[in-house]
């Protein structure tokens, strides 16, 4: 604790050096400056630099302890603070490589700027490291940390601030790394990720060459090309159809032999390639709650189940008048516009008396995005042949119109 004269001494420099401070946390809030990654500590530097070469030799003469004290000490233990945000976690998720890649990173830079500041420049050690610490730690900050160990001239000190500022702005609009602003030297971060994609893919094409000229049945018996049709399945397929590709509702079981759209290779191909987008009408409005109780009747005595509710006879003939256009007299389904069989115990959204309610009451739209443009020519390929290699094998179960 600090005896109250000295206090007294401190506390217009602490008090001036709060308010800058909490002045650069609002002005840090303002979203013009946010959105540019202007941040307080940034902000702060530019007002310390205003107020100090305006007002401040006005009050120096009071201020000055305090600032001395906000300056060295309270601004060593922010460095330290601020560096325990960099938590043990960080360094979890960034491994050992990335720790090692820093440390590399920050001793190159100190020992680079410190050789050629003294040998070539000529310049003052002290301020040959501050200038280092400020490159190759965080900036400003870590010159004015490094101030009491280097024991460096407060005129080096500005000197070193203002280095590490004005380079570290003019770097911001050189490469900038905010986002998607070009920079003037046209280096942007999600440039350098494209690039890095585009080699990626060119690799990719590679192995896929091998593969281009085959055909589905061919791939099919290929063990290779089954091996990279399973990845792309896990990678672009499995979200919807589950990674073992036996479906969830409203999302198809590719194992089995019941098709919507038709098994043979060139029909899963062409739904793979183009997708599909299956549409069954709600008739809730134009039949009524007791015209779907009596289809949902009808259609589950297809499979062979009664249903307590519903009047199978009146549903039989609400389907012939309705129904039979896409679902075909025998209500086997029609693979064109994939209406699916309603006679089997496969559902594709469930075989529930509430399901089935629900898929004659409200209508369905099962959508199957197209790939071809996502994936091109050969991946579709491999990828029929995986599905085709799950066991349901060519056409059955649905029959064609
Ligand atoms: C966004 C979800 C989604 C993704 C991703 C998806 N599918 Fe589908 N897929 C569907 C839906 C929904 C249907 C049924 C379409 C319908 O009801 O008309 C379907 C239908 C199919 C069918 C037709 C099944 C049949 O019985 O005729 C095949 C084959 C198929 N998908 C393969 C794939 C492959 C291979 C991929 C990966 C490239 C894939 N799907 C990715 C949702 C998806
Ligand atoms: C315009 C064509 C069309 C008409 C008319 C039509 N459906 Fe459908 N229906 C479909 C399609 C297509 C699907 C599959 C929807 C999907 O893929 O999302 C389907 C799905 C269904 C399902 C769900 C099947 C399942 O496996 O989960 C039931 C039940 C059904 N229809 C009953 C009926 C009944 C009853 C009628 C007459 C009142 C009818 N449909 C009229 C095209 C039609």
């Amino acid at each position: 604790m600090p005896e109250p004269g000295r206090f007294a001494r401190l506390w217009p420099g602490l008090l001036v050096s709060a308010a800058l401070g909490a002045l650069a946390v609002l002005l840090g809030e303002v979203p013009v400056l946010e959105a540019r990654g202007i941040n307080p500590l940034t902000i702060a530097i530019i007002l310390g630099m205003l107020a100090g070469n305006s007002v401040y030799p006005a009050i120096a003469g009071r201020a000055e302890p305090g600032v001395v004290v906000a300056r060295q000490r309270l601004l060593r233990v922010g460095v330290v603070l601020y560096g325990f945000r960099l938590t043990l976690q960080d360094i979890d998720q960034v491994g050992w490589q990335g720790v090692l890649v820093d440390a590399l990173m920050v001793t190159s830079t100190f020992v680079l700027s410190y050789q050629v500041g003294t040998r070539w420049l000529r310049l003052d050690r002290a301020l040959a490291m501050l200038v280092g610490a400020g490159s190759a730690i965080c900036g400003a900050a870590a010159v004015l940390a490094a101030e009491p160990l280097v024991r460096g001239k407060p005129e080096q000190v500005s000197v070193a601030v203002a280095g590490v500022v004005i380079f570290g702005t003019l770097s911001m609009f050189l490469y900038p790394g905010l986002g998607n602003y070009a920079g003037r030297l046209g280096w942007t971060s999600i440039n350098q990720h494209e690039t890095q994609q585009r080699a990626s893919e060119a690799q990719a094409q590679q192995l896929l060459a091998q593969f281009a000229g085959k055909s589905v049945e061919d791939l099919r018996n290929d063990p290779q090309a089954l091996v990279v049709g399973r990845n792309l399945f896990a990678n672009n397929c499995a979200m919807c159809h589950g990674s073992d590709a036996h479906g969830n509702p409203g999302f198809p079981d590719l194992t089995d032999a019941d098709w919507l759209y038709g098994g043979s290779a060139e029909q899963v191909e062409a739904t793979i390639a183009g997708g599909r987008n299956g549409v069954m009408i709600p008739w809730q409005a134009a039949l009524g709650g007791d015209g779907v109780e009596n289809l949902v009747a009808y259609v589950l005595s297809l499979s062979g189940r009664t249903v307590p509710a519903g009047d199978v006879a009146a549903g039989k003939q609400l389907f012939e008048t309705n129904c039979v256009a896409c679902h075909g007299t025998d209500a086997r389904g029609n693979q064109a516009i994939g209406a699916p069989n309603l006679t089997d115990h496969t559902w594709l959204y469930g075989g529930s008396v509430d399901a089935v309610r629900a898929s004659i009451a409200n209508g369905r739209q099962g959508l199957m995005p197209a790939q071809l443009d996502r994936l091109g020519a050969v991946r579709v390929k491999l990828l029929a042949a995986y599905v085709l290699s799950l066991g349901a094998g060519a056409n059955s179960g649905t029959a064609s119109p």
